[in-house]
């Protein structure tokens, strides 16, 4: 049994974490809540009991013998307070972008990479929602046929940018204007997913690319991106056009997926069936369907790639790695 943190427990993912934990059964011997100052002295529900929530600083962290800290509160409260939770013997699951290019920080989604998490140094990173749901088809193809070129397009859910994601989309149903994004939700599509570089790309498009590049442990992989933000409640939705380096038939790509761990095929387009925000929402697995050939280029191949972008794009993969860990002796 385990003594357990969530660090942004208040927000969306945090909440998504209490509700995994108890999903799964996670074995927590003490369960820790920390969120910031605004709502310390509040409660959150576990198992049908109350838990407070504490302030995030080092006075709250230091005498709880805590195992493993789940975070989610944004890049400047995890660069700030993983190496303290790591220095009084907890290992950090981090789900921003704080650590993840870190070369001592493993990045991990649990059925992709994780022997990568056997020499971390008490921190590890959850990659990127977008990532986290392309490597899952992503590797087997590449373990199979090896993989030239990916190009990415996404159709991304409001739930990614938080409550305030969220209450931009309601509010903007009723014609409120938004506040966290630059233009209405809804109605729209926004072409523009965290802040734009100096090379024209965004964040979210740069972290695609490069986070691909390492968990499948190939720095030179071609990859490029476009990230959208629609005026979806939940889920994420990708497209994505892989060159393999090997020739394939669509049926072993049939087969391939459906024997990947984490990987739901979806696809019977004759009963107009494919994978949707909709009814990917609340489940694990990552679905794939409108699995197809590209015929403009050699061993190309067409994927739409969806799933819960706070599950498995988030919390989910955090509790995995930790279940990983666990189930390693590698905490
Ligand atoms: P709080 O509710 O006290 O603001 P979301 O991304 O869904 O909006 O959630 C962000 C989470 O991160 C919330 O739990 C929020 O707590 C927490 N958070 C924000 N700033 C800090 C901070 N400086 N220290 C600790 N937690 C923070």
């Amino acid at each position: 049994m385990y003594n357990v943190a969530i660090v942004g427990s208040t927000g969306n993912v945090g909440r998504k974490f209490l509700e995994i934990l108890e999903e799964r059964n996670f074995p927590i011997k003490n369960l820790y809540l920390f969120a910031s100052q605004r709502s310390a002295g509040s409660y959150l529900e576990f198992k049908g009991q109350k838990y407070i929530v504490e302030n995030t600083c080092e006075e709250n962290i230091k005498n709880k013998k805590i195992d493993i800290a789940l975070f989610s509160a944004g890049g400047d409260t995890s660069l700030k307070f993983a190496p303290i939770f790591s220095s009084y013997g907890a290992v950090v699951i981090d789900n921003s972008s704080a650590w993840r290019m870190d070369k001592n920080v493993p990045l991990v989604v649990s059925e992709v990479n994780p022997e990568d998490l056997k020499n971390h140094n008490g921190i590890i990173a959850n990659p990127n929602c977008s990532t986290i749901q392309a490597m899952v088809p992503l590797k087997a193809l590449l373990d199979k046929y090896g993989i030239k070129r990916v190009v990415y397009s996404t159709y991304q859910a409001v739930s990614g940018a938080g409550m305030q994601g969220i209450a931009d989309l309601e509010d903007g149903l009723n014609g409120v204007a938004p506040k966290k994004f630059p233009y209405p939700i809804a109605g729209n599509c926004l072409p523009h997913i965290d802040v734009f570089l100096d090379n024209g790309y965004t964040k979210e498009e740069e972290k695609m690319i490069n986070e691909t590049r390492k968990i499948l442990h190939d720095e030179n992989l071609r990859i490029t991106a476009t990230t959208v933000r629609v005026p979806v409640l939940n889920s994420h939705s990708e497209s994505i056009n892989v060159e393999l380096n090997n020739p394939f038939e669509i049926e072993d790509i049939f087969t391939l997926f459906e024997n990947t761990p984490g990987l739901t095929v979806y696809d019977n387009v004759s009963e107009l069936k494919y994978p949707t925000p909709l009814e990917v929402s609340g489940k694990d697995d990552v679905y794939v369907g409108r699995i197809r050939r590209d015929f403009s280029i050699d061993n190309g191949l067409n994927l739409w790639v969806v799933a819960d972008n706070i599950r498995k794009g988030a919390a989910l993969n955090a509790v995995q790695i930790a279940e990983v860990l666990i189930n390693n002796n590698w905490l």
